[in-house]
């Protein structure tokens, strides 16, 4: 039997460039070769309240980029998370045994309750433990993710181990966050603000359908510095940005040439920028033309979403059946 692999993406508006390299450029390689699982988490972006039109919009953006940019219903499952309600079943029983001490001690929901103080709500606590069951409902193993979900899937282990544990059996296998680099991915924004993310504004971003000209204006309006002050000067956080994101698109000479002006002291911010705007822009532009085509092929996103729904029912029903039969539960009426 092949290995699974589950991962998903919030619906929070469209892709960007961290979920692309962090997530996406990984489950196109990994339906290949596995039995993989690739849903939108519509429960989990409840957690910042969105209005029903918006949540739906994003819902179908996220979907029409799933299948524009390569993932094949015929070779993986792809699916809504809100298709699948096995899912909320298996949330509610990991919670039982989800400790409020060990929620409370994780990074994002920390960060979160720091960020929004008047919506720290029991969905952002728990959010560790309904990626837990979107992952072993499929009893997966490997999840593709950014380096910013590292810690959840530690919990995820943890739910998994102490389920078996629990109930003496060895149910759920323990799932690894992996990527096909070496590392864990973190894809850093253009405002200096840590790693690419909505939250941290529309500046901060670059969607995988930005048109050319904003493009090019959110990249030489990214934060750098005042130049290096001496020959051999290291780079700063801002400009080693700048330099993290030329590494996803440049070429290796062209890397080489800005390193070497930065090492001189003799840096011109200006023609790194543009540089970077014009390789980004070759990176993008294919990619906006298949999102855009993709946008209003609502019947064949339809059929996609209820192709990829069955199939995740089903199995998540007999991981259900088998979880209800070791708790105890009565699978007769
Ligand atoms: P989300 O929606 O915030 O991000 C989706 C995926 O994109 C990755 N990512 C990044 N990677 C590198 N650099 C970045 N700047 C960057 N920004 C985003 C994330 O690591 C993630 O892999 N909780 C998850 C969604 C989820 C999930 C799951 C994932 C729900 N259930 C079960 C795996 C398995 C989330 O909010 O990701």
């Amino acid at each position: 039997m092949k290995e699974v692999v589950v991962s998903g993406i919030r619906p929070t508006g469209k892709l960007h460039l961290g979920n692309f390299f962090g997530a996406f450029k990984n489950f196109l390689t990994l339906q290949e070769q596995y039995d993989s699982y690739f849903f939108i988490a519509d429960y989990h972006s409840l957690t910042t309240h969105p209005t029903p039109g918006d949540l739906k919009g994003s819902v179908k953006r996220v979907l029409a980029e799933y299948i524009a940019l390569g993932l094949d219903p015929e070779k993986c499952t792809i699916y809504l998370q809100s298709d699948v309600p096995q899912t909320a079943e298996l949330y509610l029983f990991l919670n039982m045994n989800a400790y409020l001490g060990e929620l409370e001690r994780v990074t994002s929901f920390k960060e979160k309750a720091r960020t929004q103080p008047n919506n720290i709500n029991a969905g952002l606590l728990t959010y560790p433990v309904l990626m837990a069951a979107d992952i072993l409902l499929h009893r997966g193993v490997k999840v593709p993710v950014g380096k910013d979900q590292e810690q959840h899937l530690e919990m995820s282990r943890t739910f998994a181990n102490r389920f078996n544990r629990l109930y003496n059996c060895d149910f759920f296998p323990e799932p690894q966050a992996v990527s096909l680099g070496d590392n864990l991915v973190k894809v850093p924004g253009l405002t200096d603000s840590g790693k690419m993310s909505k939250s941290a504004g529309e500046a901060d971003t670059i969607y995988l359908n930005e048109e050319a000209s904003v493009l090019n204006k959110k990249i030489m309006r990214a934060v750098t510095d005042s130049g290096p002050a001496e020959a051999g000067a290291p780079r700063s956080s801002a400009v080693q940005n700048l330099f993290d994101l030329m590494a996803l698109v440049s070429s290796p000479e062209t890397i080489e040439f800005f390193d070497n002006q930065h090492k001189a002291g003799g840096i011109r911010y200006g023609d790194f920028k543009k540089q970077l705007a014009t390789d980004m822009e070759l990176f993008i532009a294919p990619l906006r033309e298949k999102i855009d085509a993709m946008l209003g092929n609502e019947k064949l996103l339809d059929e996609i979403a209820a192709f990829g729904a069955e199939k995740a029912r089903k199995n998540a029903q007999e991981t259900m059946r088998q979880v209800r039969d070791i708790i105890g539960f009565s699978n007769k009426y």
